[in-house]
């Protein structure tokens, strides 16, 4: 194992009802707060009035910025830092998922800088300060409720980046899985693939002696497997939604990474789909990660034998360490299919012609993950094989 620190500032608000919470929470913060939601979904559901009455009741002043789109955009972020700036916002309050969060968390530090908010997605400047922001989740997906990362859409230049600092953490996050419940059965799975995604990346490592890391690991994979089959076909159930909210945030709040450092390679491959073709993020995943198991499979076939023993019950007996492990992502891949996620690009309908700009794209800061370096050719390989 190697030495780490954790820190994670984030009050977590967990279980029906929380949402009163809010006017204890919010008011720590000042009074002008700006309200951040995506294309709707909250006011189709009700959420959007009970947050404003919350509001209301504490007398705060509510500024909106609403059309923030999935695969948040530099475009949008820039709106919101104008409306800080021009109104002084003390507050921000992200109302939705991961792509609601990450743009709040863009727009809070833009807010106090002076650039242009893409340098610091880009990384041309750090975000030293941001104003302070909560979050309202209504999708189990990216654990953005509770880490510091943002990934940014520029869609003039067809670019999207992952960036974060330690003072992009919510304040807090409450999160009442009622509010998952009218999410479709198609984002409800790109969500639940997402999280498996999540756990894959921490636990595709080589260091060695992280044996409870890794059955944290597992604990969580299992999870999803178990509920993931009731849950889409019993949308507003909650127990199944409550168990799926819990299991997003835990894999993507530092929790699993204590030790050592995942992989996060696959990230960046569909990160550069989705900068191209604004695809879900989840579905370019259940696309894309199972390939690059299959091109890194020999690089420590005990690892992806591990896996497929433990979580996808593949009887290693007779077989080699990479027989195994083949074994298992073929279940993960079965598995994937039979909840309804995409296995193609061509799902997508992505054909061939644009392969080499993904890749540049996913090139861009050079060769890139932790379990194995890939370069240029081994994304377009694995672009190749997910066609
Ligand atoms: O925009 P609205 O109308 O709210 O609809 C959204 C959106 O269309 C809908 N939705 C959300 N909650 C709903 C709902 N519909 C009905 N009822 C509800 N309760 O779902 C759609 C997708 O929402 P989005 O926020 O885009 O999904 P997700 O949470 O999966 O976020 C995806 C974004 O997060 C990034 C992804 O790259 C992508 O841009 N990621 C962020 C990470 C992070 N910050 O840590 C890590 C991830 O790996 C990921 O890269
Ligand atoms: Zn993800």
């Amino acid at each position: 194992m190697d030495n780490f620190t954790y820190w994670n500032p984030t009050k977590l608000i967990f279980g029906k009802g929380q949402l009163e919470q809010l006017k204890v929470e919010v008011p720590q913060y000042g009074k002008k707060v700006l309200l951040v939601y995506g294309g709707g979904s909250i006011k189709k559901n009700g959420l959007y009035d009970q947050v404003v009455k919350n509001l209301e009741e504490i007398g705060s002043q509510v500024f909106e910025l609403s059309g923030v789109e999935p695969n948040p955009r530099i475009s949008t972020v820039r709106k919101g830092v104008d409306l800080c700036k021009k109104e002084q916002i003390d507050f921000l309050l992200a109302v939705g998922g991961g792509s609601v969060i990450d743009c709040t968390k863009a727009i809070a530090a833009g807010a106090k800088y002076d650039g242009d908010a893409w340098d610091l997605v880009t990384k041309k400047a750090f975000a030293k300060e941001a104003l302070p922001f909560g979050t309202i989740l209504t999708i189990a997906a990216t654990g953005s409720e509770m880490n510091a990362g943002s990934v940014i859409t520029n869609w003039e230049t067809n670019e999207k980046y992952g960036w974060g600092s330690s003072v992009t953490f919510p304040k807090f996050s409450i999160l009442d899985p009622v509010n998952t419940m009218t999410v479709p059965k198609d984002q409800t799975v790109y969500g639940m693939v997402d999280m498996m995604s999540h756990v894959f990346e921490h636990y595709f490592h080589l260091t060695e002696n992280t044996l409870m890391q890794d059955r944290m690991c597992e604990s969580l994979l299992l999870t999803v497997m178990e509920t993931a089959p009731k849950l889409i076909n019993d949308l507003e159930n909650y127990e199944y939604r409550s168990t799926i909210l819990y299991t997003g945030t835990m894999a993507l709040n530092g929790m699993l990474s204590m030790g050592y450092r995942g992989d996060w390679a696959s990230h960046n491959i569909e990160h550069a789909v989705s900068a191209v073709y604004d695809i879900p993020h989840g579905g370019g995943l259940a696309i894309l990660f199972p390939n690059w198991m299959k091109h890194n499979l020999k690089v420590k076939p005990s690892r992806f034998k591990q896996l497929a023993v433990r979580v996808f019950g593949v009887d290693p007996e007779g077989k080699t360490d990479e027989e195994a492990g083949l074994e298992g992502i073929e279940k993960l891949r079965e598995f994937w299919n039979s909840i309804g996620a995409p296995s193609r690009l061509s799902d997508y309908n992505i054909d061939a012609s644009k392969l080499e700009v993904m890749a540049d794209k996913a090139m861009a800061n050079g060769e890139f993950g932790n379990f194995k370096k890939l370069n240029r050719e081994d994304v377009l390989e694995i672009y190749r094989k997910s066609l």
